[in-house]
């Protein structure tokens, strides 16, 4: 049996196993002719990201992909989930930086020479700051230029991608993002955010549509499903569960799949959706032809009082990694198995993202990441007893490759399989990334 307890023989066939990154994380804005995004300005706003770090540099995988997609291939990955920047790709929210899609070009032909899969992602995160300018999620052309940036980008490596997530995590791009303040463009407003809930919906209708026109198919969604429990049985903690449960993992699969939303989401929300939201639903449930689902931890969740959604995190009481976050993987068997049975019924699941942040470090040449490996190893059996039970279970994609820049985190919070040195940029496998080797190679 290997370090991760699986073998490959026990997947089926066709089974894609792979590693994910986002641009913003890992390729450096300064190269290429990239543009500025909402990111950058706010990370240059004091208070917003630990250390003030942002992604200038970052990992200078604008330069060193080869090395990159050479990691990717000598662990036995069959897949490779990436983004492709809106900010690269059009600087200034509307002309195309031909060198953007030249890179785009070069990477996809890259992962193709060295056997592997690509899946693409059009929005991890980067807005052009020329859109942020005209109100960017909260305004409801943000769906045609999605639309226009998602074709545009396909039009060159739609021919060769396998598969193509329009939005990444909306969760993260409207609530934590305009109502928690926790990401770019940092607001704490519930107006702007019940309108962001429904835009990020919207773009990703809208741009699934334009791209099927184009011929483009195999086409998903990759939201991320937050385990949560409350913390006792009281009528108001259960009803701050539900409200979370609603607003973070019921929202999203109800709108695709259902053309709805739930109700106790609506109740506070509703006031703010743009007038004519029930009419949208004819694009935002354009088909999908596959899910992703990003899953890491949980949380538990009291009622928090104040006004609506009233939801407050209480202290964790199980093993937590280096980010604080729970590890708790019978949340992930459940989550495969409640989206596929109350939402995507018998279309493929991928988990798109799964991994933990640890604080590794490099000793004589080597990075023992122990809880990396058991974390793996817990979360594979999960994603494994939910596929004996009859999840549609396609492919799972750990995050990430590099240790990367984590957001309000900045470089603190290393999640690769490989470690980075943020000084002299090089890369070094961690035990995590000889363990992935050690099982993949496995019949
Ligand atoms: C997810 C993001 C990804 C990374 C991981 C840790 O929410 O999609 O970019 O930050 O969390």
């Amino acid at each position: 049996m290997s370090k991760l307890g699986f073998t490959r023989a026990e997947f089926p066939e066709g089974f894609a196993f792979g590693t994910a990154t986002s641009a913003y994380q890992i390729e450096g804005v300064k190269f290429g002719g990239c543009g500025e995004s909402h990111w950058d300005t706010f990370a240059a706003t004091p208070g917003n990201v630990e250390r003030a770090e942002d992604g200038w540099i970052a990992c200078d995988h604008y330069n060193r992909w080869e090395e990159d997609l050479d990691l990717i291939r000598d662990a036995g990955f069959d897949a490779y989930r990436f983004s492709t920047s809106w900010a690269r790709v059009m600087p200034d929210g509307e002309s195309v930086n031909g060198e953007a899609l030249d890179f785009y070009d070069r990477l996809v032909d890259g992962m193709l020479a060295r056997g592997i899969r690509p899946f693409a992602t059009l929005y991890h995160w980067d807005l052009p700051s020329a859109l942020a300018d005209k109100g960017g999620w909260t305004n409801r052309d943000v769906a045609a230029w999605f639309a226009d940036y998602s074709r545009t980008v396909m039009a060159r490596i739609g021919d060769r991608v396998e598969a193509t997530a329009t939005i990444n995590e909306p969760w993260c791009v409207a609530w934590l993002s305009h109502f928690m303040g926790i990401h770019a463009p940092g607001l704490r407003d519930i107006r702007a955010a019940a309108r962001a809930m429904h835009h990020v919906l919207l773009a990703h209708g809208t741009a699934t549509q334009a791209l099927r026109a184009e011929g483009i198919d195999n086409i998903g969604i990759v939201t991320n499903l937050e385990g949560s429990d409350p913390v006792d049985d009281r009528p108001e903690t259960l009803a701050a569960h539900a409200r979370n449960h609603a607003i973070y993992n019921e929202w999203f699969l109800s709108a695709v799949f259902k053309g709805e939303y739930p109700e106790a989401a609506l109740e506070g929300l509703e006031p703010h959706l743009p007038t004519g939201w029930q009419e949208d639903f004819a694009t935002i449930q354009a088909p999908v032809d596959w899910l992703g689902i990003n899953y890491y931890s949980r949380h538990r969740i009291v009622n928090a009082g104040g006004p609506w959604p009233q939801i407050g995190y209480a202290d964790a009481v199980e093993e937590t990694t280096a980010f604080g976050w729970e590890v708790t993987p019978h949340h992930l068997t459940n989550f495969l198995l409640w989206a596929s049975r109350e939402y995507s019924g018998d279309l493929p699941i991928h988990i798109t993202e799964n991994g933990m942040a640890g604080h590794d470090y490099l000793l004589d040449g080597e990075v023992p990441d122990p809880q990396r490996i058991k974390y793996l190893r817990d979360h594979f059996a999960a994603a494994k007893a939910a596929m004996d039970q009859g999840a549609p279970l396609a492919g799972y994609f750990v995050w990430s490759l590099l240790d990367n820049y984590e957001w309000a985190h900045g470089y603190d919070k290393r999640f690769g399989l490989v470690h980075v040195d943020f000084d002299t940029l090089e890369r070094t496998p961690k035990a995590s990334w000889h363990a992935m080797k050690e099982a993949l190679k496995s019949g």
